[in-house]
């Protein structure tokens, strides 16, 4: 949530840096994180000068079209995620402390704001904004009247702050310096030729350089164009991980594409056959990406338990079907948010598999950090290299989705089901259980996904046909059982997300204990069916399920494997995948209901990558 962008270049006499350009090319980069408003800073002899607007980053770069700010090396932007304070201009980012020589921008949430609010107005300071960032913005300035290193004031304010922030700050006395904190909160280094960045992510200076710089849990980082110095909060000497970006520029494109979402529905065989290269050695066996449990140690796990939050979650519940019916090991999944708040039963035999995208959602750092407390082992399912959740967990394996700009999630999400069922498959081989026989077998078949995938997409017309004819459309139910219900939970998530309509996905089995209510003539319904092929009851009870909804007027659109001829006479519409086993079905399934919402939500003439209220990492809690 909230993207942030620093950069220092070379510095010179009259300057005529392209501060407020390199920028303004990272925020675009970064929009995705929040666009309720934007704002720019630079800083001249004569004091900081911002420009700030609220709305989306056009908004932004309109006003510095009318009223440009002057050509320096030196300059911070930020795109925001409203927390405290609505999305205005005066709300915007940066905020400026007294004296008119600071500035700050911030992601996160000061908890302890409205105490230092109300210290800060006891000794006359007048507030401009409602935000927590604006009492930073004058803290540091009060703190700067005391040192001239703006690294020691940061420090110094750092140490009155409670909650989950990054902050940066340029001051007019360093023209070529900016200083960032970071707790809790994401936060890269971009090393450049002669010139140096500040990031959320990466992609906030991926056109200028791949070489990076993670920072660790409560530092302080001063950048000049050619120095990096990194400190803990306490003032002691720190140093950063460095990193190489394994994409480039040109994957965080559009690509010909209208979308981000859709480039990215495209990407997806990319993305889970990336996710699956280079897993198994020569031996068969699966390699994970940092492994600090040992073998014995995984070999002893009794209980998995899945942390994770929205689509996460959902690929979390694919993976409970499949690790169960491989391993033998019981497993939970659950919100990360709700785990964090009750007193869960872990113990030093629970894995607890986080999954994230981004690396950085607080909700799961924080459910993370609780299961690690309680003695369990944690491992991280990201794809996000050098972020917070993996940095923090004891094992990894990286999902290779590559940079997900669109906000709701879809390439991630396969590639996460990807990589529960590679984390399956290996703790069945590594306990050596009935299935290990097998393993060989369904690796076999995951490798056939990515191109089961594309003819899924090659063969989507029908699906956009409907999707551009329900417009208008109030309300869409999903239904499935076993894997079929995690895809019924996500395809009503993207239509809900994307085009704002209500959408519920249900266990098809709990229809009759009450949703059924809801089904009146021309309610569409969307019906994820098993393979005939599988667990023939399984398959015939989902088919039972049709005809229920059907028989009280509802219209069916059923997707179903090539060939089950069953699903004919009760369907309205049939959507085609082709056939694999019903474990790895949700990565044929789920997509026509993502083409589905996207295509939908472009009908209404909606923004399908920045929809309404969301953000693209969310990390507040
Ligand atoms: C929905 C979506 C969200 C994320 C959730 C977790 O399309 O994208 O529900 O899945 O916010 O985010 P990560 O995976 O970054 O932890």
């Amino acid at each position: 949530m909230c993207g942030i962008v620093g950069y220092v270049g070379p510095q010179g006499a009259g300057d005529g840096g392209a501060g407020v350009e390199v920028v303004l090319e990272g925020l675009r980069r970064l929009e995705y994180r929040g666009y309720d408003s934007a704002g720019i800073a630079v800083v001249t002899p004569d004091g900081v000068q911002t420009r700030k607007k609220a709305g989306k980053l056009a908004n932004l770069v309109e006003e510095l079209q009318a009223d440009p700010l002057p050509a320096v090396a030196t300059a911070i932007g930020h795109t925001r995620w409203a927390t405290h304070g609505g999305p205005t201009d005066a709300n915007a980012h940066p905020h400026v402390g007294i004296g008119g020589r600071v500035a700050v921008i911030h992601n996160g949430i000061v908890e302890n704001f409205a105490t230092l609010r109300a210290e800060l107005a006891a000794a006359g300071v007048e507030f401009t904004s409602e935000t927590d960032t604006e009492v930073v913005a004058h803290l540091l300035a009060r703190a700067c009247e005391d040192t001239p290193d703006l690294a020691a004031a940061m420090r110094a304010v750092c140490a009155r702050l409670e909650g989950a922030f990054t902050l940066l700050a340029v001051h007019a006395d360093a023209p070529g310096t900016i200083v960032g904190a970071r707790r809790n909160s994401p936060l890269v280094v971009g090393l450049g030729d002669g010139a140096n960045y500040l990031g959320s992510d990466v992609a906030a200076f991926i056109a200028s350089t791949r070489d990076a710089l993670e920072l660790g849990q409560d530092q302080v980082v001063t950048i000049t164009p050619d120095s990096v110095v990194v400190t803990g909060f306490d003032g002691s000497p720190a140093q950063g991980r460095r990193f190489h970006v394994d994409w480039d520029a040109a994957a965080a494109e559009k690509g010909g594409f209208p979308s981000f979402m859709a480039k990215e529905i495209h990407d997806q065989p990319q993305a889970i056959a990336d996710t699956l290269l280079g897993r198994v050695d020569a031996g068969g066996r699966l390699q994970l990406d940092e492994m600090k449990i040992s073998e014995a140690e995984l070999r002893t796990v009794d209980k998995i338990v899945v942390i994770a939050c929205g689509t996460a979650a959902y690929a979390g519940q694919v993976a409970k079907y499949a690790v169960e019916h491989w391993c033998r090991i019981p497993v939970e999944v659950e919100l990360a948010h709700e785990f964090r708040y009750r007193d869960p039963v872990v113990s030093e035999r629970t894995l607890v598999v986080a999954i994230s995208q981004s690396g950085e959602t607080m909700d799961t750092i924080m459910a993370v950090r609780h299961a690690r407390e309680q003695g369990a082992k944690v491992l991280a399912i990201c794809n996000t290299n050098g972020s917070t959740i993996p940095r923090e967990s004891d094992a990894v394996l990286y999902t290779h989705a590559g940079p997900e700009i669109a906000v709701a999630s879809t390439k991630a999400f396969l590639a996460q089901i990807t990589a529960c069922y590679l984390l399956g498959l290996f703790l069945a081989q590594l306990r050596g259980n009935k299935f290990s026989d097998e393993v060989a077998q369904v690796l076999e078949q995951l490798h056939e996904i990515p191109g089961q995938v594309r003819q899924v997409l090659d063969g989507l017309e029908q699906v956009r046909e409907i999707a551009r004819y329900m417009a208008d459309t109030r309300s869409v139910l999903f239904l499935g059982r076993h894997v079929g219900y995690p895809v019924a939970m996500e395809g009503a998530l993207k239509l809900k997300e994307l085009a704002y309509i209500h959408a519920e996905g249900f266990a098809a089995g709990e229809l009759k204990h009450g949703p059924i209510a809801l089904v009146e003539p021309g309610q569409p319904v969307f019906v994820v069916v098993p393979s005939p092929r599988g667990r023939d009851s399984l398959h015939s009870k989902v088919v039972s399920n049709i005809q229920e909804v059907r028989a009280r007027g509802a219209r069916t659109l059923v997707i179903a494997e090539q060939g089950d001829t069953a699903v004919e006479p009760y369907a309205d519409v049939v959507i085609r995948v082709p056939q694999t086993s019903t474990l790895l079905s949700p990565l044929l399934a789920v997509v026509p209901l993502q083409v589905f919402a996207c295509e939908l939500a472009t009908a209404k003439g909606l923004d399908v990558d920045q929809p309404r209220n969301l953000a693209k990492s969310v990390t507040v809690e």
